[in-house]
């Protein structure tokens, strides 16, 4: 799983003791018809696990930074099974164990926008 993920992701998520891959699956298994709602599904439930998973103290590193091709092919996913995401699960380790930038990342304030600026309450 390491090496599906992109170059960029690979100093720190090396360190997890789980790594998964988020699949999207576009069509519905009852009767074939595509699942408009397929991505957003895999977004929801991997905000589920996150929650879920920062509940027990671990914490959800989630990733878009992975070679879709590359996992198809060690996978041997086929059909409209889409990979689409890299999920690194553990618990927040030291600093020291990652390259500079990654460590001052980590370390760094974390900045939230007000709700002014994501609500929007009439017209864009
Ligand atoms: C869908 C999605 C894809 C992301 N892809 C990456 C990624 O490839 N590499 C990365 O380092 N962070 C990625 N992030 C950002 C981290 O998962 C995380 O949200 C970010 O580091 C902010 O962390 P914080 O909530 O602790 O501030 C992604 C986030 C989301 C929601």
């Amino acid at each position: 799983m390491l090496g599906v993920l992109v170059e960029g992701n690979q100093p720190w998520a090396k360190n997890a003791p789980v790594l998964a891959l988020g699949l999207v699956e576009h069509k519905f298994e009852h009767n074939g018809e595509q699942n408009k709602a397929a991505v957003h599904d895999l977004g929801a439930a991997s905000a589920c696990l996150t929650f879920e998973a920062t509940a027990r103290g671990l914490s959800v590193h989630q990733m878009i930074g992975i070679e879709p091709d590359k996992a198809r092919r060690v996978f041997g996913l086929f059909g409209s099974l889409e990979p689409f995401t890299g999920l690194a699960t553990g618990y927040v380790g030291e600093s020291s164990l990652v390259p500079e930038k990654y460590a001052q990342r980590g370390s760094r304030e974390r900045q939230r926008k007000a709700l002014d600026e994501i609500i929007i309450h009439s017209g864009f």
